[in-house]
This record gives C-alpha cells, structure tokens and sequence, in this order.
C-alpha cells in the first residue's frame, strides 16, 4: 500500500548515469507506486527517440516537449506515480518550482567522479555523444557545476555518500 502522508507524485532528479531509472524502479516498488520515465513519455508524445528529437529539432524543442510532458503528469490516471525525470529537468524553466509545488522532488547525489567513469566510456546519450571523447570528462564536470544549484533545490537529497534504495526510502519516508 502507498504511504498516506506522501504526495501522489515524486519526482527523483540527478545527472545522467547517477541511477534514477534503476534506483527509482525499486523504490517506487516498495512504495506501492508506479515508475514512469519522462524521457519515455517524452518518446511516446513525439513518436520518437530521445536523439532523433534532439536530432531533427535541436535541444531547446526537446526543452519544450519536456515542460509540456512534465506538466502532463498531473492528468495521468493510474498513480501515485514515482516519475524518474531527465537529467536537465530540473535545470531548465521554472520546472524546479513546478515540481516542488506538485510533489515531492528527490535529488540522487553522486559523486562527480562516479559519474564521470560512468559516462565517458558511453556515447549512447546525446548530449555525452556531442562531446568530443577527449573533453567529456572536462565537460561533465562542468556541467555538473552549472546544474547542481538547480538540483540543490530539492526537497529531499540522498547522498552523495550512499545512494542506495534504502538511503532513498528513509529520506522519502523520514
Ligand atoms: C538529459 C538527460 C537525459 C535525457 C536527455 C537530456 C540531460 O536523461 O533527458 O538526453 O540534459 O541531462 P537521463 O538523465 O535519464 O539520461
């Protein structure tokens, strides 16, 4: 059974690779909710990929598919919902805000340099696969600094110690 005190929306923040789909499946799990992805919404919506919208219409569409699709989550039946968001959600018009005052926002908080091994080898995102292989490592690292006062606005931060499904429960629940 979901926990009465909580909001029928959560939404779980974090940079690529910091484990928001596989994390966020297990927790919702164990809450009694249902895991939705935005990025899949986002898929559905346009009938696309992730990289064929950010291929045949550039970034700051696919910024305004993903407000619109966020803003939808409040009309879907079938919740509460634990929506694993993109990791620039957060980061782009006032959807902090928007999430903040809709539910309950939860930042995972890895350390910069396991995310750092976990994206470079990788090419399959689209924004990591832009960046020349010899940079990655520079521009995530920037990148992270430039989102994390974004991410910083959470109700709830896990980490970056220990991002596990329990550390996630207690600080959901706690
Ligand atoms: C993005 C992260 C991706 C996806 C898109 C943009 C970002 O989601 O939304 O490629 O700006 O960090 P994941 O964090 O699930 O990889």
């Amino acid at each position: 059974m979901p926990t009465a005190s909580l909001p029928s929306l959560i939404f779980l923040w974090g940079f690529m690779g910091s484990g928001k789909t596989s994390l966020g499946k297990k927790v919702a799990n164990r809450l009694g909710y249902t895991f939705q992805d935005l990025d899949h919404l986002i898929e559905e919506k346009e009938e696309k990929t992730v990289q064929e919208v950010f291929d045949d219409s550039g970034e700051g569409y696919f910024r305004l598919v993903e407000r619109d699709v966020l803003h939808q989550t409040l009309e879907m039946k079938g919740g509460p919902f634990l929506i694993s968001t993109g990791g620039g959600t957060p980061c782009y018009y006032d959807n902090a805000s928007w999430m903040n005052a809709h539910g309950l926002t939860v930042y995972l908080r890895q350390k910069t340099g396991i995310l750092v091994s976990r994206l470079t080898g990788q090419g399959g995102r689209p924004l990591i696969k832009r960046m020349p292989a010899e940079e990655r490592a520079d521009r995530i690292h920037e990148m992270i600094t430039q989102r994390e006062p974004f991410y910083l606005q959470a109700q709830r931060i896990v980490g970056p110690e220990k991002v596990s499904v329990g550390e996630i429960l207690d600080k959901i629940e706690g």
